[in-house]
């Protein structure tokens, strides 16, 4: 037993240690399918839970819905007797750890939207039982855990609340996630795992879980410091890819190559890191968490005004690629009315499938508006389907000689690697390039290369 935890949380760690603890995982997306895979190998029973039944029936059919993962990820937890997927929340009591990996998006006015804690919150308080952890992943605001999700839990646990005091019999943490889709060099288990909790039992009680399926642990004073520290690291990419995307747009005016620059800046071994500028921000992470904040500040009466101004600055380049994309067909002899534009990429970053938040609807709604005739293509994404902005109804083309160059124009949103780009340069009449795939072929296209 260690010295300062009670006979409980004694009991919950060495059923850890023991890989007896059951653990469930909440909302089996990009964050929790990993996980659950990542603390299954390390020898820990799972349970995955999800609203969604096709989720389910996907990974009992041995299919991955996260196609970037790969199918062997859900055969094995398929095939194992440690592995559960379920839609049943009532089974929720089952579980001695619990770890919610739902979504928070922003709601209409761009304020956080924690609906999807707090439901999970009230389903785990409906079979609260004395010697259950619960720790949340979703990135959220400071403060969350301990004012919202606790009390939440507590709440729907009712008049057995009562004799579950928190930290003595019901533990609560934050870890943060950290998950990069399609990032080759690290996967769940070898990212470093920050891990706070409401107090120390809870710290190290959420600790002993990961050290199961993570290879690097690192525990932090509280729940507070971990849910900061995930909010600062996306800020810090949101704060300098907005600092890249201004550079670009005064770079672009003096005819300077602003990829140039950044490489070159990039050989400095110390005190720089390269960012790279690009149509906007994509993902579930970085256009949405910082505004996490900035709601959260206006409560202590601040402003976030390096988070509001990168905002301002990244939401507007798909205005700026759009105008410079007028600009070049302008010099072409075409306006944008009536012109034929393929967007090439609608995933948000290259070589996965994941379109949230993507910068590429934004340019396709945005040339719409204008009057072209627009069309997509992306090995990735055969079709679009309705979002919680937008419904575009449309599917990917063809990537072909002829289809290239029955185009005015064709815009590179997203660099993804098994498009030919020696096909594009050959046979296109015009490329817009936000992403600088197109440098091999900067010679061989010529004027007919803008980037933008
Ligand atoms: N995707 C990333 O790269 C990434 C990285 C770091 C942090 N995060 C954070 O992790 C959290 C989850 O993101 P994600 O990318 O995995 O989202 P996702 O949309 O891929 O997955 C969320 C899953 O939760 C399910 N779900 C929704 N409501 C539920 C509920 N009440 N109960 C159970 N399941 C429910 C959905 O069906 C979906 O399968 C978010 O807070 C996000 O900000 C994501």
């Amino acid at each position: 037993m260690v010295e300062h935890m009670n006979g409980v949380a004694s009991e919950l760690l060495s059923r850890i240690e023991r890989c007896e603890a059951k653990v469930a995982v909440v909302g089996l997306g990009y964050v929790g399918l990993p996980l659950a895979h990542a603390l299954h190998q390390g020898g820990l029973p799972i349970i995955g839970f999800d609203i969604d039944q096709a989720k389910i029936d996907a990974i009992n059919a041995g299919r991955n819905y996260l196609v970037h993962l790969g199918n062997e990820l859900v055969t094995t937890l398929r095939d194992s007797r440690r592995f559960e997927g379920t839609t049943d929340f009532g089974r929720l009591g089952e579980a001695d750890v619990i770890i919610i990996c739902v979504p928070t998006p922003l709601g209409k006015h761009w304020e956080p939207d924690i609906s999807y804690i707090l439901n999970t919150a009230q389903a785990i308080g409906r079979t609260l039982r004395a010697g259950q952890l619960v720790i949340l992943e979703s990135t959220t605001y400071p403060r969350t855990t301990r004012d919202d999700m606790m009390p939440a839990i507590m709440a729907a646990a009712g008049d057995r609340a009562k004799s579950l005091k928190v930290g003595s019999e019901v533990f609560g943490a934050f870890s943060p996630e950290r998950e990069d889709p399609g990032r080759k060099s690290h996967s769940t288990s070898t990212i470093p795992k920050l891990v706070g909790g409401l107090d120390a039992t809870s710290t190290e009680l959420a600790a002993a879980v990961y050290r199961k399926g993570v290879t690097t642990v690192v525990p932090v004073s509280s729940a507070e410091i971990a849910e900061s520290a995930k909010l600062l690291e996306n800020i810090f990419r949101s704060v300098n890819i907005a600092l890249v995307n201004e550079m670009k747009v005064v770079l672009d005016a003096m005819g300077i190559d602003v990829w140039e620059v950044v490489r070159a800046a990039g050989t400095k071994p110390f005190g720089f890191m390269p960012f790279y500028p690009g149509p906007g921000l994509g993902g579930h992470c970085i256009p949405i968490d910082p505004f996490y904040l900035t709601w959260k500040a206006r409560e202590y009466g601040h402003s976030t005004r390096f988070i509001e101004l990168a905002g301002e600055i990244n939401t507007s380049m798909p205005h700026y690629v759009i105008d410079r994309t007028a600009e070049a067909l302008n010099d072409h002899g075409k306006p944008v009315k009536g012109s034929r534009i393929l967007v090439l990429g609608l995933a948000y970053k290259a070589d996965i499938d994941d379109v949230r938040e993507s910068p590429s609807f934004e340019l396709i709604e945005i040339c719409k508006h204008r009057g072209a005739q627009v069309d997509y293509h992306d090995p990735l994404v055969p079709a679009t389907w309705a979002g919680r902005k937008h419904d575009l109804k449309m599917s990917s083309v063809a990537f072909d000689a002829a289809t290239i160059a029955s185009y005015d124009c064709v815009l590179i949103s997203t660099a993804h690697s098994k498009v030919d780009y020696a096909l594009l340069a050959k046979h296109a009449k015009l490329v817009i390039d936000t992403r600088d795939a197109m440098r091999a072929f900067e010679k061989e296209l010529g004027a007919r290369l803008v980037r933008a």
